[in-house]
């Protein structure tokens, strides 16, 4: 009712403005919000009050996180946060496509940096499993980005349940290589081992996800599920955002470059998840995003193999209710099914 009313003045606004703004609001819809039903999900080794889950990139810089949680998200991916501060893209750098209920960004990771991110996530209290989206600095070369990782996982591992390693964005020059077979084996064999080292070091376990494009044939698919088995990485996370424009043709804003979420990203992003779902052993965690806008949405990502799912773009059309409509209608779709 809230957001009913305070959309159309959101809307008005540049995205970007309207993005910071519905920030600062979060916290009143926190406080009008009717959280939702537990619905319990154990996977990757933790426990989740319900499988539904914020998608990185709306709290880059971890500064609302009691406000997210207080909206009765099951879990929160904060970030993508870079090691060293940087500013992204110039604005504009996010466009609205109302007519395909779908946003082209191209923010290009900007991060305060990993410091001053880890200063803002120490002053949260905890209140659901809380991740975050790490990806390299713009201007660090693909032969040195295994050190970025290391470098924020280092730095998180303290405060966070699960680290999700961004090999996807579009908006970094280079990043989506890093999905490259050979590339690949390595920066995971890299991130694997220093895993090992900080669970001796802190005595406990911070899960590992690999956050995929859908913009990525059956063969390429292939090779990540391998790799994802021999890293022992304990979840993948489908998908990022998309390059392809077939959907948004003709529409304003359809040509800007960056990546596209929402309604029109729904069926691409449901593919790579049943080819997963197809490769990996049952009951491996693949956490389903791109294009959720309902509980119907959210139930046939669960249908397509998912085992949690993440929401971005459904929040800017649909509000925070969105929340608890995808929680209730999973609990009923998973009620139904035992
Ligand atoms: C404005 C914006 C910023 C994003 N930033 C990130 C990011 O920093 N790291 C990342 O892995 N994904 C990022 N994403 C991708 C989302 O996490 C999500 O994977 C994608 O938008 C698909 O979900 P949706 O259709 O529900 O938005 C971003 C998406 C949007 C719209």
């Amino acid at each position: 009712m809230f957001y009913a009313l305070a959309r159309p003045l959101l809307f008005a606004l540049e995205p970007e403005t309207a993005h910071a703004l519905a920030l600062k609001l979060s916290g009143v819809s926190a406080l009008l919000a009717s959280r939702p039903p537990a619905c319990p999900v154990r996977a990757m080794g933790l426990d989740f009050l319900n499988p539904v889950g914020l998608a990185a990139g709306l709290d880059k810089q971890a500064e609302h996180v009691d406000a997210l949680a207080a909206l009765g998200f099951g879990f929160l991916e904060l970030g993508g946060v870079t090691p060293r501060p940087q500013p992204g893209n110039p604005r504009p750098r996010m466009f609205r496509l109302p007519e395909a209920r779908g946003i082209i960004n191209r923010f290009g990771l900007n991060s305060v940096g990993i410091d001053a991110f880890v200063a803002n996530l120490a002053r949260c209290r905890k209140r659901c499993v809380l991740g975050v989206n790490i990806g390299k600095n713009k201007d660090t070369p693909n032969e040195g980005a295994a050190d970025d990782y290391l470098r924020c996982l280092e730095a998180l591992y303290p405060h966070v349940d699960y680290v999700s390693l961004n090999v996807s964005s579009p908006n970094t020059p280079g990043l989506r290589d890093l999905q490259d077979a050979g590339t690949l084996a390595a920066l995971l064999a890299a991130i694997r081992r220093r895993r090992e080292i900080l669970r001796d070091k802190h005595g406990r376990n911070v899960a590992l996800a690999l956050k995929i494009a859908p913009d990525l044939d059956d063969d390429q698919i292939d090779a990540i599920a391998q790799k994802l088995e021999a890293h022992r990485i304990d979840a993948v996370i489908a998908t990022n955002t998309t390059v392809s424009r077939e959907a948004v043709m003709g529409m304003r804003h359809g040509k800007e470059s960056g990546g596209l979420s929402g309604a029109p990203l729904r069926e691409m992003s449901n593919r790579v998840i049943r080819a997963l779902r197809a490769r990996m052993p049952a009951g491996y965690p693949i956490i389903g995003a791109g294009g959720v806008m309902s509980g119907a949405d959210a139930c046939a990502k669960i249908d397509a193999g998912a085992t949690l799912v993440q929401v971005y773009t459904g929040l800017v059309y649909r509000g925070p209710a969105l929340v608890r409509e995808c929680a209730l209608a999973l609990r009923a779709h998973c009620a139904g099914k035992r």
